[in-house]
């Protein structure tokens, strides 16, 4: 696992958006796993503008997304679609038809629903020659996607019940608990180490503590991003804060 530290936040952003930028170049069919949350939103600001100054061209890629929320509508403004429209799909001219986000709201809401989403989702992303590029950050108790702290790691796309830290993280972007979906479809841990290259990005004061566990604990589901110590390919961009414990 490589890392580097950047002195501000929006460094970060613009070096995860050059690393992205580099492999679209490169590859114009290029697949994209895609994160949700506060943290690439500078480096999908970036990838915005460089679409609108044509150094980008998003028409033959495809991108598949981490997790969604269970239960909310895709036009609900605290789902994953509506956030990756937001921030995103909305600024560029990736095809509808390529753009992949877990469907946590499907006709069938019970165990053989959930598990025919999850099993349809990886078999799409295989389908389409898996992921080149995977951008992944940290939640303060080690989740990766919504892969939460547990005993064993789950390997294909899945519904999980979110953890309380978790709910009390993501809390502040609804209008209360109550309103919150308490689970969520995620990609596996399989099914994010099977990406062939990872870029993670870590910004802030509040992950440091979960920055020095991932890269100094053995691999263990307790802290699922110590998994990535597995993967040949992972690249850390960090802000000072987020690195300061290390
Ligand atoms: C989002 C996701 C989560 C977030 C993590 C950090 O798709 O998969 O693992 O990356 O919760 O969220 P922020 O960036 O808001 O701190």
């Amino acid at each position: 696992m490589q890392y580097q530290v950047f002195s501000r936040e929006e460094q970060v952003g613009q070096a995860a958006a050059t690393l992205f930028a580099a492999q679209l170049l490169r590859k114009p069919t290029t697949v994209f796993g895609f994160a949700t949350g506060s943290t690439p939103i500078p480096m999908y600001r970036q990838l915005v503008r460089w679409y609108e100054e044509g150094v980008l061209d998003f028409s033959y890629a495809h991108s598949f997304n981490l997790d969604e929320y269970c239960g909310l509508p895709a036009d609900h403004p605290q789902s994953y679609h509506y956030f990756m429209r937001e921030n995103l799909f909305g600024g560029i001219n990736m095809p509808a038809a390529h753009i992949h986000v877990p469907n946590g709201n499907p006709k069938q809401q019970d165990d053989a629903g959930w598990a025919a989403e999850g099993e349809a989702y990886d078999m799409a992303i295989a389908e389409a020659g898996g992921i080149d590029i995977q951008l992944l950050s940290i939640g303060a108790n080690g989740h990766i996607g919504f892969n939460e702290p547990d005993e064993v790691f789950i390997r294909d796309t899945h519904r999980i019940k979110l953890t309380q830290a978790t709910i009390d993280s993501n809390v502040r972007f609804f209008d209360s608990e109550d309103e919150m979906p308490k689970t969520a479809l995620t990609m596996g841990i399989g099914s994010i180490m099977r990406a062939r290259e990872i870029v993670m990005v870590i910004t802030g004061p509040n992950k440091a503590d979960i920055v020095h566990q991932m890269m100094h604990s053995e691999i263990n589901p307790k802290i699922p991003a110590t998994i990535l110590h597995a993967h040949p390919n992972v690249r850390v961009l960090l802000d000072e804060a987020a690195a300061s414990k290390l």
